[in-house]
């Protein structure tokens, strides 16, 4: 037999269950994560800034990453000159995690919010000590 209104409850349900995913992701996406700069190395610094200008870290230090890899790694050239003539060691560890070396509650903050893991980690030393 033909039931109208199961069918309606049924295309419903079939509905809430196929959009659960976005319900549930809705209104946490509004809240940034909440990023410590609070480490000993940021402290010293006269001037909070980072290597490049906040905005360009935020969406390139991927990239920055694997250019300094690529360079040091390949080309032996170890030494990076920021856009404002500061040189700075190109290494993960002795310069992004030594300001950074709170990285569980910096970078790990984003990418857990970001739903990003990076696997640097498995090789090189967290500062913190511990696996990602
Ligand atoms: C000399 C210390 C120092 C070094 C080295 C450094 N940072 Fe930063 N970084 C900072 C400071 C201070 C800020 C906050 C700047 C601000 O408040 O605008 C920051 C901001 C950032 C941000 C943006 C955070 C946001 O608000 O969205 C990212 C991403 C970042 N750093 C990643 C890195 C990576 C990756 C490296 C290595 C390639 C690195 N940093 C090296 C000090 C440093
Ligand atoms: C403001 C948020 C934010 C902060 C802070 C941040 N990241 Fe990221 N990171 C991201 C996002 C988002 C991606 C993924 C980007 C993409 O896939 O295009 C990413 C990707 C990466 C990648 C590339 C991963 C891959 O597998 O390709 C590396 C490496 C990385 N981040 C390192 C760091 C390090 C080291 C720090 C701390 C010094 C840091 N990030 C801090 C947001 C952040
Ligand atoms: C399979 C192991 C492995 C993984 C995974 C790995 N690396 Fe490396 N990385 C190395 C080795 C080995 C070197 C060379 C070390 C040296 O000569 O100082 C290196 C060097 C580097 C360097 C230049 C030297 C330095 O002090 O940092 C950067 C930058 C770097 N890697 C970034 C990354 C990033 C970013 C990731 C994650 C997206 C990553 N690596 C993942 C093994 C790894």
């Amino acid at each position: 037999m033909y039931n109208g209104s199961k069918v309606l409850v049924g295309l419903g349900l079939f509905f809430l269950i196929v959009t659960v995913p976005f319900w549930l992701g809705f209104g946490t996406e509004e809240l940034a994560p909440e990023l410590d700069l609070d480490t000993p190395a940021i402290a010293q610094l006269a001037d909070k800034k980072c290597i490049e200008p906040t905005g360009v870290m935020r969406e390139e230090h991927m990239q920055l990453l694997e250019q300094w890899r690529d360079q040091a790694v390949r080309m032996g050239n170890r030494y990076y000159e920021a856009s404002d003539g500061t040189v700075y060691q190109a290494s993960l560890q002795n310069t992004c995690l030594d300001c950074h070396s709170n990285k569980s509650d910096f970078c790990d903050r984003c990418h857990d919010y970001g739903k990003v893991s990076p696997d640097c980690w498995t090789c090189h030393l967290d500062p913190e000590g511990m696996e990602l």
